[in-house]
């Protein structure tokens, strides 16, 4: 059990500290990326400066070193997600190499008038790789409607699967409206058709407390830059036989056991999938970023942001003409929105003079937005680390942006 106090969290992150332009910087765009706490920062430091080394190769003491700590940080995320075995855990670049990787390992079974089920509430990293695994293989792209809420259409859900449905793969936050999808209830529809489940963490990693178990999938991915750590590494998490039927993605150095040039053989997971010298350091600061999350007080957390999610919810209604994309029962803290008659590439360069950091576009999700008939739009995303005065100050710009381009 962790503590929360928002200004000892805050002094955690340098960057918070900042000012953008004279101003304090007001960043809400956690949905792109979080900030990093210093213990995440001086872990790559300390890294680069005392330990660097390669991992599995060498035999002496800084090698060593960096093998074990590469290697705890395995363990670390083996016990954030509560997976069963350090051995399902794959480093990854990130939540789009994973599904990649995924989509590269089911091409080897897919076949013609084989269905892959997704949802409409994807982003494109969970369409593209499926859509090109598709067209290799013939297999077929189906998709779980939603209604104009962004909620899953659940009463027709199971129609949505067949005997030719293959595998689903599925959102657990959308990155655009910020609907929660029930992951627990969508694998038990899943398992009754003996359909493999794959869960995009990439959102609910840093806002939900993650069991992989108590999910019910066979596969669940997330992004450490989304959860406080660095950029450039990930997690796929998979059940081990699964791990092990899948063929590897890319070959190299440190997954084979032995090579000739008629025939090379693989070690096993996880090795088999992690060609090549890794991200070491990404994987240390994964871990320091995982335990600085673990001290931190879950259920305080989330009362924080879902307090910070109405009170924005309620203050941007406040401003007229201006309209919330996705109304979702359950919800995580992210407000997508447009306001009548502005262009959101206006009001993101407005905020943006106030030191507001927002994303503006269609968020990675261009069938969603195209569904929701909202065009682009403009995204605050929150974090623990944000204030109900940050809100103030989007309100106050909000307005005086309405004031100067209406
Ligand atoms: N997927 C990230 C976002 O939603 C980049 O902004």
């Amino acid at each position: 059990m962790g503590s929360f106090s928002i200004d000892k969290v805050r002094s955690d992150f340098p960057i918070l500290q900042q000012k953008i332009g004279g101003r304090r910087l007001v960043y809400l765009d956690n949905a792109a990326t979080t900030q990093k706490p210093k213990v995440v920062i001086e872990a790559l430091n300390s890294y680069y400066r005392y330990e660097n080394a390669n991992v599995h190769r060498g035999i002496h003491h800084l090698s060593e070193q960096a093998t074990l700590a590469y290697e705890n940080a395995r363990k670390v995320v083996k016990d954030h997600i509560n997976a069963p075995q350090e051995k399902e855990i794959i480093f990854v670049r990130g939540v789009t190499e994973g599904i990649n990787l995924l989509a590269n390992g089911f091409g080897s079974i897919l076949k013609p008038k084989d269905e892959i089920l997704i949802t409409a509430l994807e982003h494109h990293a969970n369409i593209v790789p499926w859509q090109m695994m598709a067209s290799k293989t013939g297999a077929k792209l189906k998709i779980i409607p939603i209604d104009k809420g962004g909620e899953i259409v659940w009463q027709d859900i199971e129609n949505s699967f067949s005997e030719n449905t293959k595998l689903l793969s599925c959102v657990h936050i959308s990155n655009a409206i910020g609907t929660v999808v029930a992951v627990e209830r969508l694998s038990k529809i899943a398992k009754k058709f003996r359909v493999p489940m794959i869960v995009d963490g990439a959102q609910s990693a840093a806002h939900l407390p993650i069991d992989v178990q108590n999910i019910g999938c066979d596969f669940y991915l997330f992004s450490a830059h989304k959860v406080l750590g660095p950029t450039g590494i990930g997690v796929l998490w998979g059940k081990e036989d699964w791990l092990e039927k899948l063929p590897p993605y890319q070959g190299g150095g440190d997954m084979i056991e032995r090579v000739s040039f008629e025939k090379t053989t693989y070690k096993n997971i996880p090795a088999k999938f992690e060609a090549g010298t890794p991200h070491i350091a990404g994987g240390i600061g994964l871990s320091e970023a995982l335990l600085y999350f673990r001290g931190l007080d879950k259920e305080v957390i989330m009362k924080h942001e879902a307090g910070l999610l109405e009170y924005a919810t309620e203050q941007l209604m406040e401003i007229p003409d201006l309209r919330i994309w996705g109304e979702a029962t359950e919800k995580s803290c992210i407000l997508n929105f447009s306001v009548k008659g502005i262009h959101p590439y206006d009001i993101s360069t407005f905020l943006d003079s106030k030191g507001i950091a927002v994303r503006t576009g269609l968020h990675c999700a261009e069938p969603l937005m195209d569904f929701l008939g909202s065009g682009a739009t403009t995204r605050a995303s929150l974090a623990f680390y944000n204030t109900f005065e940050e809100i103030d100050c989007l309100k106050d710009a909000l307005t005086k942006a309405v004031a100067l381009f209406k």
